[in-house]
C-alpha cells in the first residue's frame, strides 16, 4: 500500500506576531494525534540553507542588495525544499514550516519594494505548482509586535532592525496575499491572549485537514 502523503503547514507574518511560540504548539497538537511530524524555519531547513540564513540575518552585511537577498531566501528554499520538505511529506511526515514563500512576497516583494512580480517567475521555478496545504497568517499590529521583540531575549537581526514602516508593508502585503484563497489561507489575530489564538488554531486544524 503506498503511503499518504504528509500535509505542509506554513506560519507566516511579522516580527513577534507568534509563529515560533505556535510551530510548537502545533506540532504537539498534530502528535497527539498521532502524526509523525518535523519541525523546520525560513530561511534555513537545511544544513545548506543554514548557512545562507546566516548571510541574510547578519547585521554586518548592510551591503545587501534586495535582489541578491531574493536569490539568497530562494538559493535556501530550493534546498530545503529538495532536501527536507518533499522527502518527508513522500514518506507521509507532516512538515510544519516557521515561514515559506509567502515571506518572500511580503519581505522582498512588497517591504523591499520588488514587487509581487518579480517573486512569481522565481515560486515557480523553485516550486513549480507545489504550496503549503495550509498557511497561518498571524496578523497583530506592528506596535505590538515590536514590542514583543523588544522583550525576547537575543541580537537584533537584519531584518528586525528595520522600521514600522517596513513592517507595515509585511503586514499589509500578508494580507493580500491570505486573499488570494481562502481555503489555503487563514488569517489569526494575533493580538489576541495565547490560549485564544491557540484554540482558533485547534479549530482551523480540524475543520481543514481534518486533525
Ligand atoms: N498571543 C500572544 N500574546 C502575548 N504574547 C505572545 C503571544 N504569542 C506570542 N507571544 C510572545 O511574544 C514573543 C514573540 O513570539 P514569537 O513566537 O517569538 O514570534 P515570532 O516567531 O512570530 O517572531 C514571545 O516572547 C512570545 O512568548
Ligand atoms: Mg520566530
Amino acid at each position: 500500500m503506498q503511503t499518504e502523503q504528509g500535509k505542509f503547514i506554513t506560519l507566516e507574518g511579522s516580527e513577534g506576531a507568534g509563529k515560533s511560540t505556535n510551530l510548537v504548539f502545533i506540532a504537539e497538537t498534530l502528535r497527539q494525534t498521532g502524526k509523525t511530524v518535523i519541525t523546520t524555519r525560513e530561511p534555513g531547513g537545511s544544513e545548506i540553507g543554514e548557512k545562507i540564513r546566516a548571510l541574510l540575518l547578519d547585521p554586518q552585511n548592510s551591503a545587501m542588495h534586495a535582489d541578491t537577498e531574493l536569490l539568497l531566501m530562494f538559493a535556501a528554499r530550493a534546498q530545503h525544499l529538495q532536501q527536507t520538505i518533499l522527502p518527508a511529506l513522500k514518506q507521509g511526515i507532516w512538515v510544519i514550516s516557521d515561514r515559506f514563500t509567502d515571506a518572500s512576497y511580503a519581505y522582498q516583494g512588497a517591504a523591499r519594494g520588488l514587487g509581487f512580480e518579480r517573486i512569481a517567475p522565481l515560486e515557480s521555478w523553485v516550486q513549480g505548482q507545489f504550496a503549503p496545504d495550509l498557511t497561518l497568517v498571524f496578523d497583530l499590529p506592528i506596535e505590538v509586535g515590536m514590542v514583543r521583540v523588544a522583550a525576547r531575549a537575543g541580537r537584533v537581526d537584519r531584518f528586525e532592525q528595520e522600521q514600522s514602516a517596513f513592517f507595515a508593508k509585511v503586514r499589509e502585503a500578508y494580507l493580500q496575499r491570505a486573499q488570494l484563497s481562502l481555503q489555503r489561507y487563514c488569517v489569526l489575530n494575533a493580538a489576541q491572549p495565547l490560549e485564544v489564538v491557540q484554540q482558533q488554531i485547534r479549530e482551523q486544524l480540524r475543520l481543514r485537514l481534518g486533525c
